[in-house]
């Protein structure tokens, strides 16, 4: 038989098909107006990634209670205001002929001061970022019998409003990932403890978004391999967790890893991370392994993809159904096409000059600001690209991290405070 290629589709049990095997994961984008709706922004930069040649985009978070956002800026759906504008990037974002899915998603205790001061969490463990994030509540019963219902409407009003299919996003620290943390769900009841209670709400959440969407619709699940923190979600339990949401009927699994206070999503050296991994340029490929060994649900692999070599050879291999790529598509938004034509040997990676200090103390300085402006800086420097594109202009590749930093710390506060004014 022949090896997979990136050019191969792929035939999702739900009946769907990615046309070819790279996708662009989900990358928040900051662009909603002060109602929290899409706009014309949107609109552009999902038409210039989708004519890029990807089989599948996924939207940046779309958040599923206005309260609580990632940050100011996020696509919330939990009516059907907004729908218009939604369904008019839903349309660009499919005019080269992709999937499009949307990234459904609420916050948790990841939730910023300036948003909301009174954020909800499994348990009042408090995320300690510089001040950004408010202790947080812990969440009653009948709250998260909310979420579940709001996780099940927004998914529907995505399909109305023309998004292919869904992602839940259980990953990276947010709410589904803060129940399955150990460290930061410390609950004594149906919700918490032993493993099949953290993961009650994940598989709630699938299992509800599927019954809202129907059979033939994608509903894929982001979710980490590990937190990488002692005591965190870890290995094991990933895999046990993706045997139950394949078991719940899941389409896509896409593995990454870490949340806010541990960054290895980004590529930050996970403290708790095997040896071997770190000498690899997709740094989640080997926990794939183990995934795909105990459940059957086709996988996608996110984070550090930069050369064509190892992205085929993950295919080839089978380690991975799909190739996800983030940061790489905010400079070369065609570099699907550059790849399945071979035109390129490696993605563009910006990630290892955006570094504050680097000189004297490397990726990690011992000071924590200086931590921060080069975490805050570094992701800024991709949100301005994303805007740059948003905005049909070329992208800023010389921008350094604390112009990035001080830029993106401007803008947030002036969205956050336009949210505010419009109530
Ligand atoms: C600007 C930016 C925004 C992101 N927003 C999201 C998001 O909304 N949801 C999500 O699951 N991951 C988000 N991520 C993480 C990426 O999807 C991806 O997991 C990570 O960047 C690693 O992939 P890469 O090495 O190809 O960039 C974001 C990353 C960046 C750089």
């Amino acid at each position: 038989m022949n090896s997979v290629t990136f050019a191969d589709q792929l035939v999702l049990p739900c009946g769907a098909r990615l046309p070819n095997r790279i996708a662009k994961s989900a990358m928040t984008e900051g662009l909603a107006d002060p109602n929290d709706h899409a706009t014309g922004l949107h609109r552009q930069l999902y038409k210039t990634w989708s004519q890029g040649g990807a089989g599948l985009h996924i939207s940046g978070n779309i958040m599923v209670d206005r309260r609580y956002l990632e940050r100011a800026g996020n696509i919330v759906l939990e009516d059907d205001s907004g729908l218009s504008t939604l369904k008019e990037m839903t349309a660009s974002g499919k005019v080269g002929g992709n999937e499009f899915w949307a990234q459904i998603s609420h916050p948790g205790r990841q939730c910023p001061r300036l948003v909301n001061s009174e954020p909800l969490a499994p348990s009042a463990v408090q995320l300690k970022m510089m001040g950004n994030f408010s202790r947080p509540r812990a969440i009653t019963d009948a709250e998260i019998e909310d979420v579940i219902q709001r996780f099940a409407k927004t998914a529907l009003l995505c399909k109305q409003a023309g998004f292919t299919g869904v992602q839940v996003h259980c990953a990276h620290g947010y709410l589904i990932s803060q129940f399955l943390n150990p460290l930061i769900n410390q609950r004594e009841d149906q919700w918490g403890g032993s493993l099949e209670n953290r993961a009650r709400l994940a598989r709630r959440v699938v299992r509800a978004v599927r019954d809202a969407v129907g059979p033939d619709f994608p509903v894929a699940a982001k979710l980490n391999s590990a937190d990488f923190q002692k005591g965190g979600f870890s290995l094991d339990e990933c895999v046990q967790v993706a045997q139950w949401l394949a078991e719940d009927s899941l389409d896509l699994l896409e593995i990454s890893g870490g949340n806010y206070e541990q960054l290895s999503l980004m590529g930050v050296e996970p403290t708790e991370v095997r040896d071997s991994t770190r000498k690899r340029e997709a740094y989640f490929l080997e926990y794939a392994e183990a995934i795909r060994t105990a459940a059957n649900i086709p996988l996608m692999v996110t984070g550090g993809f930069r050369s064509r070599t190892v992205m085929e050879q993950a295919l080839a291999t089978k380690e991975a159904d799909v190739i996800g790529l983030a940061r790489p598509f905010c400079t070369q938004a065609n570099l699907p096409k550059l790849l399945i034509e071979k035109q390129i040997e490696n993605v563009d990676c910006y990630e290892n000059s955006l570094v504050l200090g680097k000189g004297f103390w490397g990726n990690n300085s011992p000071m924590s600001l200086i931590r921060a402006i080069n975490n805050v800086g570094a992701v800024g420097f991709y949100y301005w690209q994303i805007i740059q594109l948003a905005q049909a202009k070329g992208i800023d590749p010389a921008l350094k991290v604390f112009r990035s930093f001080l830029g993106h710390t401007v803008r947030d506060f002036k969205s956050n405070m336009a949210r505010k004014k419009a109530g």
